[in-house]
């Protein structure tokens, strides 16, 4: 144990408090430490942390000076909870063409954003502090607020915060009104102009938090656990504590920190004694060495906590909890990226924040929805593309074995889109850094910080220096990690790139396959990693790393397709003439993603399902190209096939059957007859075979060494007969934080899928303890509402989200269309 640091700089510390994972925890580990360290219950009641998001009042294009004051009468304002996204809602003054659900063809930010819309908008919440709380501090804290907030309690402006995604807080102490009276946070959210190239959403949309704490406490983010020895007999826990002291007077006290297990049980503890001057932050460092320790990895990511408590004349008088993992992450170009020794290879997906039809409201279990889809698919990884993801995120990463990138920034000193985050970089890169590092650093999930993306200043003289400086903070943050940077195309490539990677430990490449090869015989200590890649070059980009270890592993753009950036990934047929094919209005969503924007399959994940040997062959059919067109597609897009042999009215019209398998040979049958027979191509895993349609039963059998080892069906489905509700956890929390998404299926008469039902609305009707928060479908050209109570599905499918209204009781949803029977699903809220 040691003390590291001492500091008078108090005045400077005016932001404050902690992970939600304290939150979550904080009285359960008040009745632990009791037990444990047999200390009676205290008189001063330690930390306390709450969540602060039910409640606010919101009003949207409010111009008027005034709702930062007491005394603004805002009766008339509507009443939200937060996670809130405005941009997701219905706009007013809808008009088929031009309004249409959340989308205006006029929108200032236009296939940027997908035709949302941003603006400005007042959030106001009040509170009321207790007579015991005399004395202690009062934090808030945002884990994101999109953008450009200013935050006023008590007509008292708190700050100005630009950055759309990264967490802050302030200190309210100074500025409270005595206990019993009303206090009012005001804050006024800024998303103008064109600030991004993707949808980002607007408003309060994560978690505010507020924390009571006594003068003497740990400061916010202020518990940094590192795992420094680790082996599976035994591990060094370092745990540095930056506490404040924020009395007139020295503080004598103890920290406690104790290790518990999983299973609840305390495996390790360390007290000793720290002298603490007024007006001080003090970082205290102590060691604690585990035996046996269970190692945390992607297949097992077994967690641990560290309980915190500092002790005044034996008393807790604070106490938080921090959630981490031991694990060991080596990374070089010889064997590749080691977790606890053994090689893993990074199969990633870039992902954006948003949520399909909730916006970017991050409502808990939305994001866990989205780890969870991409887990069970089979990816190990995520970059967080382009900006820090919410705690809750990292949470469930750690919690489900999921490795993160976590990136920085979109642009450093020069513009992608006029009024981005180039305006604020030179004044907030330091404290946006910052506050990701520190909040972010103890989750065991995060292999790699990157400090940018295709950031137009790479290759200049201004970029190098800005590299070099990010580099350098980073590490001064978190000396544990390694640091990369997605760099695309460029230029001058043989010069520059040399420079460009020279300050960075891991070499991201943007796409670029091609360089691989001859950049790594030229540096063959380099360790790459695809930080972006094509969909449809996956297994160009396995085998890549399969077979080389100075090759990290991928991330796909994009593992779920997201609102903005429209048609990005387009793919259509159009006459031979249109030599260039602008995708806009309608198309809203980018088109590209492993997943489309309700979380359903797409081919390309199940293409990547034969690449990782998830699946040993896949089917897929579509309407061959007429002659008389031609293809247009963009190459983060993949034709627009389907799982599906249900194409009445085209019969006798030419199809493209693709099978993907590993298998040498594929034989393709049709009601019994064979169609045709084809070697698999080296080094690929397609074969097409063109036919025309009858309907019927298609099958694909793939054989190795002549031997039929796999097969894959389609059936012509019949017509639609009625809609089938399945949501995925039937029992959900009676709590604003969980929810439950609905699956709608339209089936035929013996309960298949039919996938060419698109144009069948159904409406919906809830009743019960829940609210529908959201309906959507996977067309990317379906303007209408997420939030009325009636959607078309696409391909026979949709989908509705259930949101608790906060108390316990049955939620019942029905589901009705013209022409097919209706049905009903329960859920119970707990
Ligand atoms: C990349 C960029 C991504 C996305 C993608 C698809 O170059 O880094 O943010 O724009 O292209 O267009």
């Amino acid at each position: 144990m040691q003390i590291l640091t001492q500091s008078n700089n108090m005045e400077k510390i005016q932001q404050g408090l902690l992970e939600r994972s304290v939150l979550r925890s904080s009285l359960i580990l008040s009745v632990i430490i009791f037990c444990l360290s047999q200390v009676k219950a205290q008189e001063i009641p330690s930390r306390e942390i709450k969540a602060f998001d039910t409640g606010w009042s919101f009003q949207k294009n409010n111009e008027a000076i005034g709702p930062e004051k007491n005394a603004f009468d805002d009766s008339s304002w509507r009443r939200v909870d937060v996670p809130h996204d405005w941009s997701i809602e219905d706009l007013p003054n809808q008009t088929p063409g031009s309004i249409q659900g959340p989308f205006s063809k006029e929108a200032v930010s236009g296939h940027h954003t997908g035709y949302t819309v941003g603006g400005t908008a007042w959030y106001r919440k009040g509170f009321t502090l207790k007579a015991d709380e005399d004395g202690k501090l009062i934090y808030i804290q945002f884990d994101g607020v999109y953008m450009n907030s200013d935050v006023w309690i008590n007509g008292h402006h708190l700050g100005n915060h630009p950055s759309g995604y990264t967490p802050f807080y302030y200190n309210l102490t100074p500025y409270l009104k005595p206990t019993g009276e009303e206090n009012i946070i005001a804050v006024q959210v800024k998303n103008e102009g064109v600030n991004s190239r993707w949808y980002t959403g607007s408003g309060i949309y994560r978690h505010v938090w507020i924390s009571k704490v006594n003068p003497i406490h740990v400061d916010i983010w202020g518990v940094n656990v590192t795992t420094p020895v680790v082996s599976t007999s035994s591990a060094e826990i370092k745990l540095i504590t930056t506490v404040l002291n924020e009395k007139n007077e020295v503080g004598n006290v103890e920290v406690l920190t104790q290790i518990i297990g999983n299973d609840g049980k305390l495996v390790g503890k360390s007290k000793s004694s720290l002298k603490l001057e007024a007006h001080t932050k003090t970082e205290y460092a102590q060691t604690i060495t585990l035996k046996n320790p269970r190692l945390w990895s992607p297949d097992l990511p077994n967690l641990y906590k560290a309980l915190t408590t500092i002790l005044l004349d034996g008393k807790p008088i604070d106490n938080l909890t921090t959630t981490f993992g031991i694990r060991d992450i080596q990374i070089n170009a010889q064997q590749g990226l080691l977790v606890n020794g053994k090689r893993v290879i990074l199969k990633g997906g870039c992902v954006h924040h948003d949520y399909g039809p909730l916006g970017s409201a991050a409502i808990d279990r939305a994001e866990e929805r989205k780890i969870e889809i991409l887990k069970r698919n089979g990816f190990n990884a995520i970059r967080c593309s382009h900006n820090p993801p919410s705690q809750t995120f990292l949470d469930i990463c750690d919690r489900m074995g999921m490795l993160v990138i976590d990136e920085a920034f979109d642009m450093w000193n020069k513009s992608k889109t006029s009024d981005d985050y180039h305006l604020y970089f030179k004044e907030w890169w330091n404290k946006d850094l910052t506050n990701m590092i520190l909040r972010d650093r103890n989750h065991p999930s995060i292999v790699l910080w990157s400090i940018g993306n295709e950031v137009p200043d790479r290759a200049d003289s201004i970029g190098y220096e800005t590299r070099r400086m990010l580099s350098k903070r980073v590490k001064e943050l978190d000396p544990t990690r390694k640091i990369t940077e997605a760099i695309c195309k460029t230029p001058q490539w043989d010069k520059k790139s040399p420079l460009m990677y020279q300050d960075l430990e891991v070499a991201g490449y943007n796409y670029q396959l091609e360089k691989y090869e001859p950049d790594h015989q030229k540096f063959p200590d380099r360790a790459f990693v695809g930080t972006e890649t094509f969909p449809m070059l996956a297994l160009e980009n396995w085998e890549m790393a399969k077979n080389n270890t100075w090759v990290l592993g991928s991330f796909v753009w994009t593992a779920i397709d997201y609102i903005g950036e429209v048609g990005c990934g387009a793919y259509k047929y159009t006459p031979r003439k249109d030599e260039h094919v602008l995708v806009e209005w309608p198309t809203f969503t980018a088109k590209c993603g492993d997943f489309d924007i309700v979380g359903s399959k797409n081919p390309a994940s199940y293409y990547r399902d034969v690449v990782w040997d998830r699946s040993q062959i896949e089917m897929f059919t579509k309407i061959a190209c007429p002659d008389t067109m031609v293809v247009y597609s963009t190459r983060w897009g993949w034709p627009d096939e389907q799982k599906s042999w249900t194409w009445p009215g085209k019969e006798g019209q030419k199809m493209n059957v693709t099978v993907y398998t590993r298998c040498q040979r594929v034989k393709l049958e049709l009601n019994g007859k064979v169609i045709g027979e084809q070697k698999v191509p080296e080094k690929s895993i397609t074969v097409t075979f063109d036919m025309p349609y009858t309907p019927g039963v298609l099958v694909a059998k793939g054989y190795s060494d002549g031997k039929e080892v796999a097969t894959t069906i389609l059936k012509s489905t019949g017509k639609p007969a009625a809609i089938r509700l399945k949501a995925d956890r039937t029992k959900i929390k009676a709590n604003r934080n969980d929810l439950s998404y609905v699956s709608v299926e339209i089936v035929d008469d013996k309960g298949n899928v039919v996938p060419n039902a698109d144009d069948i609305e159904i409406n919906y009707a809830i009743s019960g303890n829940g609210e529908i928060v959201g309906v959507g479908n996977g067309n990317t050209e379906d303007l209408s509402s997420f939030q009325q109570f009636r959607k078309k599905v696409f391909h026979g499918k949709g989908l509705v989200i259930i949101r608790p209204k906060g108390s316990s009781g049955k939620i019942s949803l029905k589901a009705s269309a013209k022409g097919v029977t209706g049905a009903l699903v329960e859920l119970v809220a707990k």
